[in-house]
């Protein structure tokens, strides 16, 4: 039987056991995109998770949805994101950037620019989101030129290359929950006619080209994604129809010799078997909504190589030794997840020493 607490390698990076910290947007970041003051201290102290994967930061300023999200492309992103990854490595711990572009699912209204929002074709995703002003209805998005997805590659390859600059150990894409990759996936999203819009093979081509400059520019190694079939964020419809998609991404990622796959499982069992088999790098698995009782379980029973963790590592700083103690855990703060400042970001107690 797979044991979570033992040890594993990704790309190059020796883990101590097999917990992640899921990605988790936490909207404190400056108003120029530099992550907030209290950053570092955050993921430091959540550094005894086998690795840390940080919010979702844009690679370039069209990729902006949400309020206070970092970026990780101009020289002050950098400086910001160092100071992080120095903190987490001071404390013994390992990260992994995530790129998100939110593609259409932006509000003008929330960011710097309030340009139209940017995606694969001009279809609203029909959902409201929160912006400066409250909960609003999100605008129909405009297509993007096919000169223009190709710069948003190189938009994604940039990025990652600032944010090993910055010291990360590496980056995971945002291809899951409805984004802008996700966009591209969906058929209901994506119905453009040139080559990154019809068959399955065009529609994976974004998430495949973004990959493969990622890799090409920071190294396979250091390169990972994130997934999420058949899940209906953002508008998104996907069905059984896109699991051939999936199953050819997992095999193409698989030649590529990415660090991980890293798949949102929203419960499709016999796709997440498929994807395992077709995938031999390290499979990280997120269950939404993961008991205690529950952590460990996708590992024993060979499902994943790794499990990750959100609303749990976000509440406990100390979620390593709570879980191997069995020491109560903190009650999540949901109100504070967004809010703004220390309440709710840096001030979750860990147990002391008694
Ligand atoms: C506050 C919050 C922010 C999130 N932001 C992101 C994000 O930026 N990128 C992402 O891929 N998922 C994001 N998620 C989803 C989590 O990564 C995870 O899939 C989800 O919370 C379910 O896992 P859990 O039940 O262990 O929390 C977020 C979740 C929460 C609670």
């Amino acid at each position: 039987m797979n044991d979570v607490w033992s040890p594993i390698k990704v790309g190059k990076l020796q883990l101590p056991h097999r917990l992640a910290m899921a990605p988790m947007t936490r909207s404190r970041a400056k108003p120029d995109g530099t992550p907030s003051d209290l950053a570092p201290e955050y993921y430091a102290q959540r550094a005894t998770m086998g690795l840390l994967i940080t919010e979702g930061t844009q690679p370039s300023d069209d990729g902006q949805g949400y309020l206070a999200t970092p970026g990780i492309y101009t020289d002050a992103h950098v400086a910001g994101w160092h100071k992080v990854a120095d903190a987490v490595h001071t404390a013994g711990g390992r990260l992994f950037v995530q790129l998100m572009h939110v593609g259409r699912i932006s509000h003008p209204e929330n960011t710097p620019h309030h340009r139209q929002a940017v995606a694969p074709s001009a279809i609203a995703p029909g959902v409201d989101m929160f912006t400066i002003k409250g909960m609003q209805a999100i605008p129909e998005p405009r297509e993007l030129t096919t000169a223009e997805v190709r710069q948003t590659v190189a938009d994604f390859a940039h990025a990652a290359a600032r944010a090993v600059e910055a010291g990360a150990d590496g980056v995971e894409i945002h291809g899951a929950n409805g984004y802008l990759v996700h966009q591209f996936l969906a058929p209901n999203a994506n119905q453009r006619s040139d080559e990154y819009g019809g068959s399955m093979e065009n529609r994976a081509r974004f998430a495949i080209e973004v990959a493969r400059a990622i890799a090409d520019a920071i190294g396979p190694e250091k390169t990972a994604i994130r997934v999420s079939p058949g899940f209906p964020a953002g508008g998104i419809a996907e069905g059984r129809d896109n699991d051939d998609l999936y199953r050819y991404l997992a095999a193409e990622f698989d030649k590529m010799g990415i660090a991980y796959l890293h798949v949102l499982h929203a419960g499709n069992d016999a796709l997440l078997a498929d994807i395992r088999k077709g995938f031999g790098g390290v499979l990280i698995v997120n269950r939404p909504g993961r008991k205690r009782e529950q952590v460990g379980s996708d590992v024993a029973a060979s499902l994943a190589d790794m499990e990750s963790l959100g609303a749990m590592a976000l509440a406990n700083p100390d979620l390593v030794a709570r879980l191997k103690t069995g020491a109560p855990l903190n009650e999540v703060r949901p109100q504070l997840f967004y809010a703004g400042g220390a309440e709710g970001y840096i001030d979750y107690p860990a147990i002391g020493p008694e």
